[in-house]
């Protein structure tokens, strides 16, 4: 047996916290904003399929490739990845999954603190009442009110940079363990009161069907894309935040076991949300494919109607900054943990080093919902038409870049790393467990990333033989 490492930055108290940690990363806004309305862009039921065939055969296997690596390393992604390509007598350019990973979260957090702000702008709207007796044109509005204004967006989305360095700078058992012990409760329990509403609001039959039944007409090579790209956003994979989360977990940790409980949650979280909002937007006649606005337009919707509306509305968005903060500290804690590593800085210096970059680059974010709202910068690539910087910047990252990593990861776990060294560190044997796990991530997600790539570029095409839309 091998010299076990440990990590300078210390460990988490036990494998609870780890899953509550990990799940605070994957439960987040991917979930709750995100989901729904990629979902009623890409026609509903084939792309959640291929979504969920996307987490089963793809998102677990490589959430336990990550932990595997992050536990064997015990050192931010990037020193890690040095680390282990070393010991197993590989090239040193595997480290660039860790600057890979850097470089993709501080991008995916630049725009995620700006949607942050939207749901921390919306905490208050609800405790004032805002909502009460809503209409759908009158949340519309207060929508276009606080996103067209660039100013109250730089303000919120300012706050929620703070917020996250400041729990950031204080090391991960600070602040974090505890946070996410009320808050995954907490969002289980207001999800089923929303869904409750849903379930009287007399379309949730409606709702159900345009989630549940799969329309592959509906579905484009683009959107199998994005159903992919959301696997990995969702679980937090492919950039290192895993990885990072499984440097300081103890030994003797069922890797496997807890990979499924984080998955499962994950995706039981974005299953709820999405079915509490597709019969609201269906009862009200709104379009499913309205885009990132979609939840900020139909949830208050309900919280308006409801009795006790305004104080459900208020803990809900309050539950939904704490599910992005969660998010939001693992999305640089690979960054800050490679500056306290390589540059010698302290927790609070490198926290606010890596915090001020991110911020800056938000402006971007911020810009594109109302002075740049009509800059089309790749209007001349078919599928880009009509997306903004922020979309961009959202597909760059979530279906090209988290993809690529993940697919690094994969091909380093299994072609690179010895096989006696990932059956030492998995820990489960060497069985049918361990055979199926290796299988996945040998073949499976290699080929699965490939194809949907050369698909979406059209330089293979599967579309016609699964009967895609054009
Ligand atoms: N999983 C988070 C969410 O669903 C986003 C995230 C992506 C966090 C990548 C960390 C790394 O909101």
């Amino acid at each position: 047996m091998t010299q076990r490492r440990t990590s300078i930055h210390g460990s988490w108290s036990g494998r609870l916290a780890f899953v509550l940690a990990a799940t605070g990363s994957a439960v987040g806004l991917g979930n709750i904003w995100k989901f729904p309305y990629i979902a009623g862009e890409n026609g509903g039921g084939a792309f959640v399929l291929v979504y969920l065939v996307c987490i089963a055969t793809i998102g677990i296997p490589i959430m336990m490739a990550e932990v595997m690596l992050g536990r064997r390393g015990r050192q931010s992604p990037i020193n890690t990845m040095r680390t282990l390509a070393e010991e197993a007598g590989a090239s040193h350019l595997w480290r660039w999954i860790g600057w890979a990973g850097v470089l993709a979260g501080f991008l995916i957090l630049s725009y995620y603190s700006v949607i942050a702000g939207w749901a921390l702008a919306y905490v208050f709207r609800a405790a004032a009442g805002s909502f009460s007796g809503a209409t759908a044109e009158g949340v519309a509005s207060i929508f276009e009110q606080l996103t067209g204004d660039p100013e109250r967006l730089l303000a919120w989305h300012t706050l929620f940079m703070v917020l996250t360095m400041i729990v950031v700078s204080r090391g991960v058992r600070g602040g974090l363990e505890k946070a996410v012990r009320f808050l995954v409760p907490g969002l289980f329990v207001l999800l089923i009161l929303l869904d409750g509403y849903a379930l009287a609001s007399g379309a949730f039959d409606q709702g159900l069907e345009f989630l549940f039944t799969p329309d592959f007409s509906k579905i484009t090579a683009n959107g199998v894309l994005i159903a992919m790209g959301h696997a990995f956003f969702t679980l937090s994979l492919g950039m290192g935040a895993i990885m990072v989360y499984g440097s300081y977990l103890p030994e003797r940790t069922s890797i496997a076991r807890t990979s499924i409980i984080i998955a499962s949650l994950d995706t039981l979280v974005a299953l709820l949300a999405g079915m509490a909002i597709f019969p609201i937007v269906f009862v009200n006649g709104l379009e499913p494919g309205s885009g990132p606005g979609l939840i900020f337009q139909t949830l208050p919707i309900a919280f308006g109607h409801m009795p006790g509306g305004w104080l459900f509305g208020t803990l809900f968005f309050v539950l939904l900054v704490f599910a992005a903060w969660t998010s939001a500290i693992s999305l640089i804690e690979p960054a800050v943990a490679w500056l306290v590593e390589n540059k010698g800085m302290t927790r609070i210096y490198a926290s606010v080093y890596a915090g001020i970059a991110t911020w800056s680059f938000g402006l971007l974010t911020i810009m594109s919902f109302n002075r740049w709202a009509e800059f089309r910068p790749l209007s001349f690539v078919p599928i880009f038409k009509t997306y903004t910087v922020f979309d961009l910047l959202d597909y760059l990252t979530a279906n090209i870049m988290l993809p690529l990593g993940g697919l690094f990861i994969a091909l380093f776990s299994v072609w690179v790393m010895k096989r006696s060294d990932s059956v030492q560190e998995l820990d489960m044997g060497d069985g049918a467990g361990y055979v199926l796990w290796r299988f996945l991530v040998r073949y499976v997600t290699p080929l699965a990333v490939l194809v949907v790539f050369l698909n979406v570029t059209g330089i293979v095409d599967f579309s016609g033989l699964l009967g895609l839309a054009e």
